[in-house]
């Protein structure tokens, strides 16, 4: 875990809390929001879309991922993802690896465990620099 900085995790969990509520989960009845920073200052989220092909469903990261590059793109600072209850959950491998696209080693997440590295949440990531 990577020691509290100043960042207020409860204003972005908030935004993640707001974005559940438009969750499109009528087959899984687990809704998920998911919020992030932009190193500039932006702040991005995103909710499940789920389909009746199941296996085509969208993770809340999906939609944050392709906000962050409708409004500008550039690197997540900080995220958090919550379910219906308004919980913190961790994000799935795929989305582990989309966060680590996006985000780089550095990127902090609020996890079930505490503040964490990306690194740690996804330890000997494979990405970009492996394409180099
Ligand atoms: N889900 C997410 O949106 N993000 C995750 O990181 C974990 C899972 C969604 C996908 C599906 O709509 C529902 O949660 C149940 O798996």
């Amino acid at each position: 875990m990577v020691a509290d900085d100043e960042f207020d995790w409860e204003s972005l969990k908030a935004v993640a809390e707001e974005a559940m509520t438009h969750a499109y989960a009528p087959y899984s009845h687990f809704s998920v929001g998911a919020a992030a920073t932009v190193e500039d200052g932006r702040v991005v989220s995103g909710c499940n879309v789920e389909n009746a092909a199941y296996g085509v469903a969208l993770c809340a990261e999906c939609g944050l991922v392709s906000q962050l590059h409708i409004t500008g793109g550039g690197r997540l600072t900080h995220f958090v993802c919550v379910n219906t209850d308004r919980e913190i959950i961790m994000p799935c491998g795929r989305c582990r690896q989309l966060l680590y696209e996006n985000g780089g080693p550095s990127l902090l997440l609020m996890t079930v465990s505490g503040v964490k590295r990306m690194d740690e949440v996804l330890p000997d990531a494979f990405g970009p620099d492996d394409l180099t």
